[in-house]
């Protein structure tokens, strides 16, 4: 699945389009993952995470740096992934369905461009092989953000 999903990924990105619109369509194909509820993209600006290209529900719009899982990431410069958002400090809740998150940031030239969120229905959802494939996801965008 996550080879297939690498290779669609792949194939649909066009450097030529605007960046907003390659998001957009990854997020789509993200979204194919099984047992998921939400997944997305923060973009990184110089004071705050806000909102990108998503699927699922309305989500919070602006994320402060040091601030949820997110903010976590993007300040570690790493995958956060959180089995149990309600025993994870600081989490905001975007949704109340959502028990387990992953989010792994887009590096490009040392500075964290944005972040890829994904949110669970149940608990415990993410484990190292989808660190291994968010982390190659967010190898292939970066270039993206140039
Ligand atoms: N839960 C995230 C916020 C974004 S929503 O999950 C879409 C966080 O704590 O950073």
């Amino acid at each position: 699945m996550y080879q297939i999903l690498l290779k669609q990924i792949e194939a649909i990105i066009d450097d030529k389009l605007p960046l907003v619109t390659n998001l957009s369509n990854v997020s789509a194909l993200l979204y194919k993952l099984e047992n998921i509820n939400w997944c997305g993209f923060y973009l990184s600006d110089d004071k705050n995470l806000y909102l990108g290209p998503f699927q699922g529900e309305v989500a919070c719009t602006t994320i402060p740096f040091n601030k949820g899982v997110c903010g976590a990431a993007f300040t570690r410069k790493e995958t956060v992934i959180v089995p149990n958002v309600n025993e994870f400090e600081g989490h905001i809740a975007c949704s109340s369905a959502s028990k387990s998150e992953i989010v792994t940031p887009i590096i490009l030239n040392d500075k964290v461009v944005a972040v890829i969120d994904i949110d669970a229905p149940i608990f415990d959802r993410f484990h190292n092989e989808e660190k291994i494939f968010l982390e190659e996801v967010a190898k292939i965008l970066a270039p993206l953000f140039r």
